[in-house]
């Protein structure tokens, strides 16, 4: 019997073999934003656990845009052929190679996770930090400069470069990073963006930064390859970002190019994360795929096989997403066939023999 979660998924030209993706997840492992042996085997185990799309960590789209020192990076040629092998490994085990660009905003120069994050002062290797408005995320965190129309305009190009080193380094899915209290989404939310221009005020002018982005990625990703837009739904705080205008956003998105929005919430102040209870941002995902008509991918907290297949069973999304999980149990996604459909069809042929009873032997 084929399930939801393991039927193929269409998105232009590209077939995911089941609706199974990985998470981008920051490693912070990286010197001079280049991937290693790390990112192979840590993003090459989960292909090889089955899931039909891996999503690379948020990669910097300049050497300020990271969060951290460590972050990957994706603004030069030399980090293009760096990804080029991880990409083709994992696309060699059947899954689609896609990465997540980003860029930190406010929330850059800090140290990475397990040392704290704090602020890395510019003669420890950090970089002056740059935000819509000049507001830190919080005391430890440095303050960004409130960014001129320059500033701008370089961002945008730096999407733009940063998406056609993407397609050089072998990609089939970018998406882009507008949630988590990141530059994007610092634009998008009242709470982070009180400038006076035209890129602040309304909900016209708040938008504006995102559809600029995504007009110069769209313009140089190739027509025929998806590209996805990773929102925070809701700040979970009044007078915040809201499922309403994200609904209003995915509409207008659509229409440029965006294939799927990709459903997170939060963090754009501190201590906004949300309920944090099984699959909690799931009926946001399902309010964009009715309300706006566009797919979306459901992520959070979503870790049995059964949740999943229900997820898309009941039309509330095209794709899940699964982050910590995955950490826990690179084949989770082989494990899940298993439970839903009583045998795994995607164990690598190395295995096949020794793990798979049904295997010919
Ligand atoms: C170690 C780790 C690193 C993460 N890095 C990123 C990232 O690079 N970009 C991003 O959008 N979200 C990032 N996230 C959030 C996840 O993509 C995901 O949305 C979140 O963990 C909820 O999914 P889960 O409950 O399945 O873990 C990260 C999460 C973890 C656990």
């Amino acid at each position: 019997m084929t399930s939801n979660l393991f039927s193929p998924f269409d998105c232009r030209h590209v077939t995911f073999r089941n609706r199974i993706g990985v998470a981008p997840m920051c490693q912070y492992s990286s010197v001079d934003g280049l991937p290693n042996a790390w990112h192979m085997v840590h993003l090459g185990s989960r292909a090889v656990g089955g899931a039909g799309l891996v999503l690379f960590e948020a990669a910097a789209v300049s050497p300020e845009g990271r969060i951290s020192p460590a972050d990957l990076g994706l603004w030069n040629q030399r980090q293009a052929e760096a990804l080029r092998p991880i990409a083709d490994f994992v696309q060699a085990q059947g899954a689609v190679a896609g990465i997540q660009l980003a860029h930190a905003g406010r929330k850059g120069s800090t140290q990475v996770p397990w040392v704290g994050r704090a602020e890395v002062s510019v003669a420890d290797g950090g970089w002056e930090t740059m935000a819509p408005s000049a507001l830190r995320f919080q005391p430890a965190y440095p303050l960004p400069r409130e960014m001129p129309p320059s500033d701008i305009e370089r961002v945008i190009d730096s999407f733009r470069a940063s998406a056609r080193l993407a397609q050089a380094a072998g990609f089939q899915v970018l998406e882009l990073h507008m949630g988590h209290g990141y530059l994007a989404h610092e634009f998008l939310s009242p709470l982070t963006n009180q400038r006076e221009d035209h890129y602040g005020g309304g909900f016209e002018n708040r938008i504006r930064f995102a559809v600029e982005i995504v007009r110069a990625v769209r313009s140089e990703w190739p027509e025929h390859l998806p590209l996805f837009v990773r929102l925070s739904v809701t700040d979970w705080v009044d007078g915040g970002w809201d499922l309403g205008q994200s609904i209003q956003l995915a509409k207008i998105l659509r229409p440029l190019g965006v294939d799927l929005i990709d459903c997170s919430s939060g963090s754009i102040v501190p201590d906004s994360r949300g309920p944090q209870t099984p699959g909690f941002q799931v009926p946001f995902a399902a309010a964009i795929r009715a309300q706006a008509g566009i797919p979306t991918a459901a992520v959070g907290l979503i870790t049995q096989a059964r949740q999943a297949e229900d997820i898309l069973a009941q039309g509330q999304a095209d794709m899940v997403l699964l982050a910590r999980q995955l950490l826990v149990d690179p084949y989770w996604p082989l494990r899940a066939q298993a439970e839903l459909e009583g045998a795994s069809s995607h164990w690598p042929v190395q295995y096949e023999r020794a793990v798979n009873p049904q295997a010919k032997r």
